[in-house]
């Protein structure tokens, strides 16, 4: 909130309680203050926005840019009541009403499954309920798209409170993924999560100060290559748009924490290629035996509204041809984009320097389309 309102807009905080008791933070960006020297845009002419964040990252996600290239103010500036998610887990929402996440390995006991079925509707009926409106429009990057079809996969009620749903890097079949040490983990998942679990952790890279601060150090100066190669393995590598400046604040901000079932979620779909729902199988013995049920499939045909995919040719996480594989899935696709610039990456469609150009000016005119539309 701090860093929003620095640059002269308002930001507020709502708490909104799930089904199962996470207190989650979701928040706001109603425009700009009176006192930032141009006019705040008031009333809204067009429907709320919603923004969710990506695997162990926050809302960050949309702000870190700034004024004038982060996708959430350029909303505001078009005069859009922006409102930005934060899952269960993260820094902003480890929070139960009853569970305490320091000492409850039970507040621990979810995947983005959970995330998809409680989280988004539940922040997606705050913000309808607060602002008046029939229906929102939703962004999300990376994971942020595939609780979405998780949400209207059970809950096919939700595609009447969405308008579109643009669909940033959609991690929703990722089993073509480029990263070496990711794609190592994956393959010892199994016995990986079993170790952690059975020595009582169930968190992933909380939030912590000392985690950031040494992470800042490391990748702060361009001779120190270690981070910048662990970033370039992980999510694909494009030098020319990585501003180190930008990089320290991101790192300040990430990783804001995940659930250690979350990330053994992500590598049974990694490796399976299936986007289904976890399989408990693994939880109990070290590996899934063959003898284990195929956990059931989500039902991508129940996503009945339009979807536009943005995807780049160089992201190692979400490959370019699972993005497309999607896009050919969903029953409603209203567009594809493939971003021009040939080296885009994974984290370059929220650090770049060319992000606002290459995907942040397209999604605004899409949004806007949708707005006019309804
Ligand atoms: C959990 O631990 C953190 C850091 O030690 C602390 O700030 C927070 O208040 C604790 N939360 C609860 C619910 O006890
Ligand atoms: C909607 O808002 C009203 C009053 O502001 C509140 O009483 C009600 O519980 C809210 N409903 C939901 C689903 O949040
Ligand atoms: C690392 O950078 C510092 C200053 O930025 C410079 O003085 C030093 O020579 C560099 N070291 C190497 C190995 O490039
Ligand atoms: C998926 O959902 C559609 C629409 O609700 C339904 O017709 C279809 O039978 C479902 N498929 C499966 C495999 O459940």
């Amino acid at each position: 909130p701090q860093l929003v309102w620095k640059y002269g807009y308002h930001v507020e905080i709502h708490e909104v309680q799930t089904e199962d008791g996470y207190l989650l933070d979701l928040y706001r960006i109603p425009g700009r203050r009176a006192a930032s020297g141009q006019p705040p845009l008031r009333p809204y002419r067009n429907a709320p926005v919603f923004l969710m964040h990506s695997l162990l990252s926050s809302c960050a996600d949309w702000v870190l840019m700034g004024p004038g290239r982060g996708l959430a103010y350029l909303l505001a500036d078009s005069g859009y009541d922006v409102w930005m998610g934060n899952a269960r887990g993260t820094r902003y929402s480890r929070k139960h009403i009853r569970l305490n996440p320091n000492r409850s390995s039970k507040f621990w006991q979810f995947t983005w499954h959970e995330i998809g079925l409680y989280d988004v509707p539940a922040m997606i009926d705050h913000v309808l309920n607060v602002t008046g409106y029939q229906r929102l429009h939703y962004v999300g990057f990376s994971q942020g798209t595939m609780v979405f079809f998780v949400m209207l996969s059970k809950r096919p009620e939700y595609n009447g409170k969405v308008i579109d749903i643009q669909a940033i890097s959609p991690s929703v079949y990722m089993y073509r993924l480029k990263g070496r040490l990711v794609s190592s983990i994956v393959k010892h998942a199994d016995q990986l999560v079993y170790g952690l679990r059975t020595s009582g952790w169930n968190e992933i890279l909380p939030r912590s100060q000392y985690l950031a601060s040494l992470a800042q150090i490391g990748c702060a100066s361009t001779n120190v290559t270690f981070c910048r190669e662990l970033l370039y393995d992980v999510a694909g590598k494009n030098p020319p748009q990585v501003d180190d400046k930008l990089l320290r604040v991101f790192l300040g901000h990430f990783p804001a924490g995940a659930s250690l079932r979350q990330l053994h979620h992500f590598s049974q779909i990694i490796r399976t290629g299936r986007f289904a729902e976890y399989g408990r199988g693994a939880e109990q013995r070290e590996s899934l035996s063959y003898r284990d049920p195929l956990p059931p499939l989500y039902n991508l045909s129940r996503a009945l509204l339009p979807v536009v995919v943005y995807y780049g040719l160089n992201d190692h996480v979400v490959n370019y041809r699972d993005a497309l594989q999607l896009a050919d899935e969903v029953p409603n696709l209203a567009a594809v984009y493939q971003i021009e610039d040939p080296l885009f990456t994974h984290s370059d469609f929220i650090l770049a320097k060319n992000a606002a150009r290459m995907l942040n000016t397209k999604v605004l005119w899409e949004i806007e389309r949708y707005d006019q539309n309804s």
